[in-house]
């Protein structure tokens, strides 16, 4: 099975700081480590990975047009675009790619406003409260759906 899947990471705000930033919450490993070891897992599981952070809207959603026609699944933590942001919302819609929405705390059991999410009811599913395991889960489960679904095409040949 040589299908290869493309998967874009996307960061938001102030995960760049991941490492630093409360780390009681978001815990002591930094951003380039997790996206290094998210590599390395990825190649075993025929992924082609890619990612972008970035602390700008525009830029995130820049990123999210030119993903069409070339990402099979994007994997977001909008982090506090999240709560706010009904652009990131309106361009995931727009080039139709499925993705999985990911946060690394529990955004369910901390302040109230965290709890509404602009892009949920049109993920593929969420992942939240898991640390950072919450990435990896979500491309295991890419790279199940995907090899499953390449799989079942191929057998309809026969
Ligand atoms: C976050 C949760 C958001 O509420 C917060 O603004 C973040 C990170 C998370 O990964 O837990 O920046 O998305």
């Amino acid at each position: 099975m040589n299908n290869i899947i493309h998967v874009l990471i996307i960061n938001g705000p102030n995960l760049n700081l991941l490492g630093t930033r409360e780390t009681n919450i978001y815990g002591h490993e930094t951003l380039s480590d997790l996206i290094e070891n998210m590599k390395k897992q990825s190649k075993k599981d025929n992924i082609s990975l890619y990612h972008i952070q970035s602390n700008s809207e525009h830029v995130l959603i820049d990123k999210i047009h030119s993903a069409k026609n070339k990402i099979n699944y994007i994997v977001i933590n909008p982090a506090a675009f999240t709560h706010t942001s009904i652009a990131i919302r309106d361009a995931l819609i727009a080039v139709d790619i499925p993705f999985i929405e990911v946060h690394i705390s529990n955004i369910f059991a901390r302040e109230s406003f965290r709890s509404h999410s602009w892009l949920s009811d049109i993920s593929q599913g969420v992942i939240s409260g898991l640390g950072l395991d919450g990435y990896y889960w979500a491309l295991k489960t890419i790279s199940n759906r995907l090899i499953h679904s390449y799989q079942n095409k191929s057998n309809k040949k026969f």
